[in-house]
């Protein structure tokens, strides 16, 4: 905040003369296919909430950048990521989007059957196959990882640890526990919008006085600080106005305050956006968590979950409703003008249009982009 109490309109080290991307980073299936091998199968990518494997055998049909993964829980505990590919003519195996596999995943075409670590334990008609053993056709597997409630995979079979890729969002996030945090609601949404028009928009509130008048009511649009720029975050957090608890219809406290929030923590709200395809707001009581699967150039699906403490979602008579149409309202408001965004985007008129100094965040995460790409 400057000294007459005013929000500043411009950030010193915002880079001149920056614009927006060309048009076919939002529109080419091309650009699109790119950016599948080399961001969302090259990086830890968040697969579903741990939450939705509690037991052995609880598994999610998970898509990555055109591959199918059966990510399950196995017998030992462990969560592993399976290729949905078949070992003997590549069918694929498990076809309901989520369930509880009876302890094994059996191919519907000849019945080879594995384990849920992903071993082969039948394969009917090959006993006299010369040569044919079936330690030697285990399903294809990805990396899979756990941070923050969040299962993560990694279809690259080499790269960084997820740690390593979260950078200093891990211990930024770290007070807020969002790893022992329970869904107290959740929302889909099926956007036409490219979606990193979607992490944009996340990381700006300029527009926020234009389409989301009940937000910039408790927050000022204007006290928005960004965190550095790192390969695998990006983040900002914003002032609550005096008076105000949360962001929630009323502005007060909608669970309980999370325990061991830093003092700026209560007073302030987070944005952070794990690359490629989580985004989190974090509040002194509660946190919106979005997981993001791109599913074509101009088409992405957004699972949004509102996770509270374990004790305010047992209370008896709890109601997440205020915080619920608080951020329900916001994400379609802000999924309008995603979709509004790619609509323009896509006319033969678009032209790359110059960045405000309040958007330098989302030139850094168009270099991220690029980089990737190796056309930075
Ligand atoms: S293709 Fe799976 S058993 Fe034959
Ligand atoms: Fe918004």
């Amino acid at each position: 905040m400057t000294s007459d109490g005013a929000y500043a309109d411009v950030r010193p080290s915002a880079p001149a003369g920056t614009m927006t991307l060309p048009a076919r980073y939002y529109c080419d299936p091309a650009v699109f296919e790119r950016e599948g091998e080399r961001i969302h199968r090259a990086m830890w990518n968040a697969a579903c909430p741990v939450d939705d494997l509690r037991e052995p055998g609880d598994y999610r049909l998970v898509e990555i950048a055109g591959d199918c993964l059966v990510v399950v829980r196995g017998e030992d505990g462990r969560i592993r990521a399976h290729h949905n590919v078949c070992r003997h003519r590549g069918t694929r195996m498990v076809e309901a989007e989520s369930g509880c596999l009876p302890g094994s995943i059996q191919c519907p075409y000849h019945a080879w059957t594995y384990g849920l670590d992903g071993q082969l334990r039948r394969a009917p008609h090959m006993d006299r196959v010369e040569g044919f053993s079936v330690e030697d056709y285990p399903l294809a597997s990805a990396a899979c990882d756990e941070w923050g409630g969040i299962v993560f995979v990694r279809v690259a079979d080499e790269g960084p640890g997820l740690l390593e890729q979260l950078g200093p969002a891990a211990p930024r996030l770290e007070p807020w526990g969002i790893g022992d945090l329970r869904s107290a609601h959740t929302e889909r949404y099926d956007l036409k919008a490219n979606w990193k028009l979607v992490v944009q928009n996340f990381s700006e509130c300029l527009h926020c006085p234009v389409i989301h008048p009940q937000l910039q009511r408790l927050s000022h649009y204007l006290s928005g600080e960004n965190y550095p720029v790192t390969p695998g975050a990006v983040g900002s957090a914003m002032d609550m106005a005096d008076g105000v608890e949360t962001m929630s219809t009323d502005g007060r406290l909608v669970g309980e305050m999370l325990p061991g929030l830093p003092e700026a923590g209560r007073r302030r709200v987070g944005y952070d956006i794990l690359l490629p395809n989580v985004m989190l707001c974090l509040h002194p009581d509660y946190v919106v968590r979005y997981l993001m699967r791109p599913l074509a150039v101009d088409r992405t699906t957004i699972r949004c979950d509102w996770l509270f403490s374990e004790e305010a979602v047992s209370r008896h008579g709890f109601d997440p409703g205020r915080a619920v149409v608080f951020w329900h309202t916001t994400n379609l408001q802000d999924w309008r003008v995603s979709e509004l965004a790619q609509q323009g985007i896509a006319s033969s008129a678009y032209r790359p249009g110059p960045y405000s100094n309040r958007e330098d965040q989302l030139w850094q995460i168009d270099q991220l982009i690029l980089e990737r790409l190796g056309e930075a």
